[in-house]
């Protein structure tokens, strides 16, 4: 795996670092005796995220797990994004905070909101581990961001190509030929 990396853009410490600090915001935000949070991760990207951000959240919160397709082993979204599994828990009048690696072109964030919205939470909100400017659309928004990247292809921490490098520990871009 290692010989298929190009270079390093955001090694782990600096990951763990700025991931403890966005909990700490997340957590500022709400209150602990304000009961009813749930985390709805987006699969499978977030998992790495979430795991280390859940660590450092102090509040009750429950997890509700979505699933949404849009990359088929592409590195670029010519398809739009799809449920393939739907949030297992009810959210309705609850505080709803969805979790995930990156916002690239925002289908993803667009779908996920609108299905939730219908649901009647009491808040939602979004935190993503990574956002690319230059893509992302005005109308879709993330409430915590980790890293504003470049526009290119990132590995690593969760997220993967073609399936592969979510277990690499940094964010990472591969070697031009691997892709
Ligand atoms: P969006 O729908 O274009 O915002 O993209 C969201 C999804 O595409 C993310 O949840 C990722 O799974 C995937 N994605 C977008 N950019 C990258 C990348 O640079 N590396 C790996 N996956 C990515
Ligand atoms: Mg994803």
């Amino acid at each position: 795996m290692e010989g298929d990396i190009d270079r390093i853009l955001i090694d782990q410490d600096g990951l763990a670092r700025r991931v403890r600090e966005m909990a700490g915001e997340i957590a500022a935000c709400y209150p602990d005796e304000d009961t009813g949070l749930v985390l709805v991760p987006i699969l499978a990207g977030s998992i790495i995220f979430l795991a280390d951000l859940i660590r450092h959240l102090p509040m009750k919160m429950k997890l509700g797990m979505m699933t949404v397709s849009s990359y088929a082993g592409a590195v670029t979204a010519s398809q739009d994004a799809s449920l393939t599994r739907d949030l297992n828990i009810d959210i309705t009048d609850q505080h709803v905070l969805v979790i995930d690696d990156i916002l690239d072109t925002g289908k993803t964030l667009r779908l996920v909101g609108q299905r939730l919205r219908e649901r009647k939470p009491r808040t939602l909100r979004t935190a993503v581990l990574l956002r690319k400017p230059s893509k992302a659309p005005p109308d879709v928004m993330a409430d915590f961001v980790g890293f504003e990247i470049a526009d290119e292809f990132v590995v690593g921490y969760g997220l993967d190509y073609d399936g592969h490098y979510r277990n690499y520990p940094h964010i990472a871009v591969l070697k031009p030929e691997k892709y």
